[in-house]
């Protein structure tokens, strides 16, 4: 029989905000496998995250197949619009900001973040990128301001290049090689008009970046590929049609091969496989996981 297994191997997940997120099945499913699973949150969500991961009414989402529950080595607090402390301008974020981060006791940039990691790890095998943000994302593009498409081109893609950069040499020469996966969106490549704010900008640059990082970090055994999600109703997806989300699923799902809308479950498969032995020669790859609906021409 051919199993997952990847016990031994040190997973740090970037973009769990709640116990929709993508990220959050994702971490779950590595867990599932025997992976040791540190979580990196945006500082504005680990109470979240941490409420999520202890309270009684969320048990049941913390389930794993064998009946234990989901609990990572570590939440660890990340903002990937800072590569390092340097970034940090605190007088420029908004007062309650400002406050918040100010009584944050660890680095909580990009790099100081991995380095936390890799050195009580004693490694990194797996890295993944699901973050993405747009203050403007109600806007369509040709609307939207140069100060939050550039926010958002940094946060969503460059963040892929930079953690990327961070984690590289605790991922080089890890036995089986490393694997870094991203999630993109059909966004990046084809015309979705509500997809503003810079983010189809973003998802086009990421969706390059992991090729030519792919190239970057191969020479060291390191693989990095993207899963293309179909829409799923998660907070930020949530954002950028307020109110009416559900009709892009359901437009996907009348629209796609399978004629279903995907479940978060089947995007941790595949990032599973992508994170497998399964997929030892895989990199530089979009894995489309959407039920086929990139195919159609309607
Ligand atoms: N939901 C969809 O329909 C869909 C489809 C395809 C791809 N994706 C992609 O999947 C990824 C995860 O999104 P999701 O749908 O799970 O939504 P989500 O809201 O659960 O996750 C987005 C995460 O990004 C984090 N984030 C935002 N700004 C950040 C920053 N500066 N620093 C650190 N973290 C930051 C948020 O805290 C949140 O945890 C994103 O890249 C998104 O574009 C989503």
């Amino acid at each position: 029989m051919v199993t997952i297994d990847l016990s031994g191997k040190v997973a740090l997940v970037t973009g769990v905000g709640d116990n929709e997120s993508f990220a959050w099945f994702i971490s779950k499913a590595l867990r599932a496998a025997g992976a040791t699973v540190v979580l990196a949150c945006h500082p504005r969500v680990v109470g979240i995250v941490e409420g999520v991961l202890t309270r009684d009414m969320d048990r049941e989402s913390r389930l794993l197949p064998d009946g234990s529950e989901f609990k990572p080595a570590k939440v660890l607090p990340c903002d990937a619009g800072y590569d390092t402390m340097a970034d940090v301008k605190l007088d420029e974020l908004p007062p309650a900001t400002q406050r918040a981060y100010a009584k944050l006791t660890t680095d909580y940039s990009i790099t100081g973040m991995v380095d936390a990691v890799g050195q009580e790890f004693g490694g990194i095998d797996i890295l993944i990128h699901s973050m993405a943000f747009s203050r403007e994302i109600t806007k369509p593009l040709i609307e939207t301001s140069r100060k939050a498409y550039h926010e958002a081109m940094g946060i969503s893609a460059y963040s892929l290049v930079s953690l990327t950069r961070a984690a590289a040499p605790y991922m080089a020469g890890r036995p089986g090689g490393g694997s870094v996966v991203g999630l993109t969106y059909i966004g990046g490549e084809r015309v979705v008009p509500y997809y503003g704010g810079g983010m189809s900008t973003a998802k086009a640059a990421l969706d390059h970046d992991a090729r030519q990082l792919a190239w970057f970090v191969g020479d060291k055994g390191t693989r990095v590929n993207l899963i293309s999600a179909g829409p799923y109703a998660s907070r930020a997806a949530r954002s950028i049609r307020p109110g009416e989300f559900e009709k892009s699923v359901e437009h996907a799902a009348a629209h796609s091969p399978l004629r279903r809308p995907i479940e978060p479950t089947e995007v941790a498969d595949a990032v599973l496989f992508l994170c497998s032995p399964l997929a030892s020669a895989v990199t530089g790859q979009i894995l489309y996981v959407d039920c086929g609906y990139h195919v159609m021409g309607t």
